[in-house]
């Protein structure tokens, strides 16, 4: 038998002791009760540990044939007797299970990532895999269990190696938590991950404030118990949580329904349109992961690698043409509204009237030159460009299929010549592809307008999918659009096009096997402090716990006029950045993405170059990841190796309380020294009465050293740190 694996079969009625012992398992279904009355009835029970023994998941099957899990934790249960399942159209596979066979499995293994926080990962863990048979047919579970959490899946076998369509009416698998922990969550909308995040028991779970949510322009909330994963929780013990999934491929995405008073979670997937279904699938498909952090703090969280272990290897052989790249663009500027997307008309209700240009234009020749010189000038690698297409005129809440072709220039942007351009100057654009969440319309162009890219010489889209989806009753997070999520990474993979996404499903560590899929949104972006009431200061120290468990983020930081007062002539408007200017720097190093903008106006750059010499420094790929402190929703530091160099950069951010930290230098180098800059909120800075204050100071640092760092209320330093 391999280490660390246990095979009962306990006939529980001759066995009192065994039944105390798995007591504490079952304490929270109320099944005990159940299979205390029933009396010869045997009780299937399998055992999985993590490689340390810390983490130990529990298999069994009930006396009524349920399939069930249960997790223990250094000894103590933290997830408690859970069902598993599906309900299938015809075929009942909740209960009458018997346990077919199983088998055990190892693996530890060190893999490296294209791009990523580090550039070795671990892979190690200990897998169950089992089969079980109802009269119905047959279900297969694979169980791996790490030392941060543990993973299952469901396999649908051929039964006799025949291919049947299966059609999936709802996953019944369960999380029941041990107790009413702390969590971090947003509500279970069907079409947007875009909401700010609420901080309650779970027994205080209810989304019915989202409700009143303006600002997304399609959200549809049907459940005010349901949630989005990733979750974070937190026990009265300070272990930490968190559920998700890993590699969501042809399958809608997974919420969680919460019962406020036994505290359990239970999958609830996405319908596809006309509701009635979840999924159809044929057997021999596995689903997607069901993921479960398990950790002592809350820096274990950020440094879990369990989500991308549970992905398959690249599937892109050369990746040579993919590159981590920091980008400018023409965007914060169009949400200002200081220009605009659309090249003609005027606002007219919904929709645009008459064809004249209108002089706002942000897309022109002219401005998109000055945005390629700036990024010249300051070493950044791409130029994204929106409202550079014809259609924009017509999108907006239209729910038509055909808006853009995604080809065809406005007549004052000449395509051709930027393409060129941008690239003599090591600045290529990044193509803009708004699909107005037409999928069916981008699915008609997006051959052609890849290969228009590929002829420009140009090889990164950022995607778009604001509005309904079309097909009309698919949402943003069913299985038809995951399917169409897929089929454009794979065509621009084809096309060696590098994504970023915007509005589409949060990711789920598939930027492993697709690492041209660089960063999405799927998340509330900086934008929001646009033209919202926008992001409160403690949102970005919970994203890293929640949202970018799954994947890099594109949240376009570094905006340096925070209050934007000359772009808002109403003096009602209160919209702004929530944050310091000394936090958007630290963001660069806090929110992990390969793609990162510098979002702001390259005149509101040019104002203050000291600042930005750190935007211009920080990188965007990683040897190494430290995290130095870490409280959800409160504050969190991390200590980054830049890839293939000596030098290292911090970032250090608190939500709307001031903080004093004093990290530790003790990651460095015993053998150099190193030119530290910090970027740090000046005394009095604030990040609503004195957003902009920032001080810049230098010193010179070695291992062990220790690091004074004030954050005022909405603050954060950036630090520098560069091997000489
Ligand atoms: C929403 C995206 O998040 C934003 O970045 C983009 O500018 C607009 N849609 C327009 O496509
Ligand atoms: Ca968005």
């Amino acid at each position: 038998m391999e280490r660390g694996f246990l095979h009962l079969n306990v006939y529980f009625c001759h066995s009192i002791a065994y039944i105390m012992k798995i007591t504490n398992a079952l304490r929270f279904s109320g099944l005990m009760l159940l299979l205390l009355a029933s009396t010869n009835l045997a009780l299937s029970q399998t055992v999985v540990a993590s490689p340390s023994g810390k983490i130990k998941l529990t298999f069994f099957i009930s006396p009524t044939g349920q399939a069930f899990y249960s997790v223990n934790y250094n000894g103590k249960p933290i997830v408690g007797a859970s069902k598993m399942g599906f309900y299938l159209e015809g075929r009942n596979y909740t209960k009458g299970f018997e346990l077919k066979g199983s088998k055990t499995n190892s693996l530890d293994e060190t893999w490296e990532p294209v791009w990523g926080e580090e550039s070795k990962i671990r892979n190690h863990y200990n897998e169950l895999a089992v089969s079980l048979q109802n009269k119905d047919g047959l279900l297969d579970i694979i169980f791996r269990v790490f030392d941060d959490g543990v993973g299952f899946r469901y396999v649908f076998p051929k039964a006799g190696g025949k291919t049947e369509t299966l059609t999936v009416m709802e996953e019944l698998t369960e999380f029941q938590m041990t107790a009413d922990h702390l969590a971090w969550w947003q509500p279970g909308d069907w079409d947007s991950n875009e909401h700010d995040y609420s901080t309650t028991k779970i027994s205080k779970i209810n989304g019915i404030r989202y409700a009143n949510e303006t600002a997304i322009s399609t959200q549809f909330i049907p459940d005010y118990k349901a949630v989005q994963t990733p979750i974070a929780l937190r026990t009265a013990e300070g272990v930490h949580l968190a559920i998700h999934e890993a590699a969501l491929v042809n399958f809608p995405a997974m919420q969680l329904k919460v019962d406020n008073a036994t505290k359990k979670l239970t999958a609830f997937l996405i319908p596809s349109a006309g509701l009635w279904r979840k999924a159809v699938v044929e057997t021999g498909f596995a689903t997607p992961w069901r993921t479960i952090l398990i950790s002592p703090n809350a820096a274990g969280l950020l440094l879990s690698r369990l989500i991308l272990n549970l992905n398959e290897p690249s599937k892109i052989s050369d990746v040579s043409w993919i590159k981590p790249v920091k980008y400018v663009g023409i965007w914060w500027e169009l949400h200002l509204g200081k220009t605009t997307w659309d090249y003609s008309g005027s606002q007219s209700g919904q929709t645009m009237q008459g064809t004249q240009p209108h002089g706002r234009h942000g897309a022109t020749t002219e401005n998109t030159k000055r945005y390629i010189d700036f990024a010249a000038e300051h070493g950044f690698k791409g130029v994204l460009v929106e409202g550079w297409n014809t259609g924009w005129e017509d999108w907006f809440g239209k729910w038509k299929e055909d808006v853009f072709d995604f080809q065809t220039p406005y007549p004052d942007y000449d395509l051709k010549s930027l393409a060129a351009y941008s690239i003599q100057k090591g600045a290529p654009l990044i193509v803009h592809h708004e699909t107005s969440a037409s999928a069916t319309g981008y699915e008609k162009h997006y051959d052609a307008a890849y290969k228009l890219m590929n002829s420009l010489g140009l090889n990164a889209i950022k995607s778009g999918y604001v509005g309904r989806i079309i097909p009309k009753g698919e949402w943003h997070d069913g299985q038809w659009m995951i399917n169409h999520y897929q089929r454009v990474l794979e065509k621009a993979a084809e096309h060696k096009i590098m994504v970023d996404a915007h509005e589409p499903v949060r990711p789920t560590g598939l930027h492993r096997t697709w690492p041209n899929f660089l960063a999405c949104e799927a998340a509330r972006g900086n934008e929001f402090n646009a033209w919202s009431k926008g992001n409160p200061p403690e949102h970005e120290t919970i994203l890293p716990f929640t949202r970018l468990l799954g994947g890099p983020m594109d949240y376009t930081p570094g905006i340096f006029n925070i209050q934007f007062k000359e772009y808002k002539t109403d003096p009602n408007n209160t919209n702004q950045v929530h944050t310091t200017l000394a936090k958007q720097l630290a963001l660069y190093v806090t929110m992990y993405s390969p793609l990162q903008m510098a979002a702001d106006l390259p005149e509101h750059y040019e104002k203050n170059l000291a600042a930005f010499q750190f935007i211009k420094d920080v990188a965007v790929d990683w040897d190494q990841t430290k995290v130095l402190n870490a409280a959800i929703g409160d504050y969190v530091t991390y200590a980054r190796k830049a890839k293939g160099t000596n030098n290292w950069f911090i970032g250090s951010i608190t939500d709307e309380n001031a903080r004093t930290f004093a990290p530790k230098l003790d990651f460095l180098d015993a053998d150099k020294t190193y030119e530290a800059t910090i970027y740090e909120d000046a005394a009095d800075a604030h990040w609503q009465k004195n957003p902009t204050a920032v001080n810049i100071r230098k010193m010179t640092v070695k291992k062990g050293d220790t690091l004074n760092l004030k954050l005022v209320a909405g603050g954060g330093a950036a630090i520098s740190l560069i091997a000489k």
